[in-house]
């Protein structure tokens, strides 16, 4: 059976939801506290035992390829005023089996995944979308590789969301058949992609980490763009569900969608909470506001 080892991360997006800050640096460099949003979604990967990863970037994204480079002068600074925390802390980001492709028009997810072909070839892989950051006891995209390793099936990342959040997210159709394995892997029947809340098939969203099997990139190749001139993913996964199948894995961590502002302003408290420099102060001014607003 094929290792999963790779993985795709694309950041080609505008992030038009977080403008103006996002008109001149990648929406993905914007920090939760010291930790830029991509570097929560490269470590999860690495986590969960990937050893290359491809970052689909566009021409307004430059800078998160230098995140990941080194930069010799502020290290040797760095050095030179024995500023060893600060130094690892910079020399940790340096990444050498990261690989950059750039997309050229932002066309979709699907659109993005087609450049990344070259890079994965013929085995399955790890899509992660660096909008969700989880906080589990084990990493989402391991969760899904343990999937792959036992079934050898494409698998999505499912959690469920409020009704009133249906129209943010891709929405699955569960087949009725009866869930496998520990009971939290589900057929999917169809995906809808952010549907109105009185044409979801459920509360259950796809959550922004998938294994695929190669067999996407033939499906992608065949497509035609929608309305919006976008490749959908969520169209090219259902076209792949109807010749093998695909399924759900109901996850388990918490996850916060830093695509938005409220999930941003949430997963920053959140890390900030558990950071050894703001953890105890933060902690307090909470607190007290709390006290405040009530
Ligand atoms: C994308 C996917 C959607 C998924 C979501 C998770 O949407 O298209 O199916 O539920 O990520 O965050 P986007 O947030 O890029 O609009």
């Amino acid at each position: 059976m094929t290792k999963i080892k790779k993985a795709v991360i694309p950041v080609a997006g505008y992030g038009t939801g977080f403008l103006p800050a996002t008109k001149a640096q990648p929406k993905e460099l914007l920090p939760i506290v010291d930790k830029p949003i991509i570097q929560f979604t490269v470590e999860e990967a690495i986590a969960s035992g990937i050893e290359e990863i491809v970052i689909i970037t566009g021409r307004h994204k430059r800078p998160v390829e230098d995140h990941f480079d080194s930069n010799p002068e502020l290290e040797e600074n760095l050095m030179r005023k024995n500023k060893e925390d600060l130094l690892a802390k910079v020399q940790e980001t340096t990444m050498t089996d990261l690989f950059f492709v750039r997309q050229p028009y932002p066309l979709g997810l699907a659109d993005a995944l087609r450049y990344a072909k070259p890079f994965i070839g013929d085995e399955p892989f790890a899509l992660l979308l660096a909008d969700n950051i989880f906080e589990g006891e084990e990493p989402v995209t391991k969760q899904l590789i343990d999937v792959y390793s036992e079934h050898e099936v494409s698998v999505i990342a499912a959690l469920e969301e409020t009704k009133d959040k249906v129209d943010q997210y891709g929405i699955i159709a569960l087949q009725e058949d009866a869930p496998l394995g520990d009971g939290t892997l589900y057929p999917i029947d169809s995906l809808i992609e952010k549907p109105q809340q009185d044409q979801a098939p459920s509360n259950i969203a796809v959550a922004g980490r998938y294994i695929l099997t190669p067999d996407i990139f033939d499906v992608i190749d065949r497509m035609t763009p929608n309305k919006q001139g976008k490749y959908d993913l969520t169209e090219a996964i259902n076209t792949l569900n109807k010749t093998q199948r695909v399924f759900a894995k109901e996850i388990q961590a918490d996850r916060f969608d830093v695509g938005n502002k409220l999930g941003f302003m949430e997963m920053a408290i959140h890390y900030g909470l558990s950071h050894p420099e703001t953890d105890t102060e933060l902690r307090s001014y909470i607190i007290n506001l709390a006290e405040q607003l009530d």
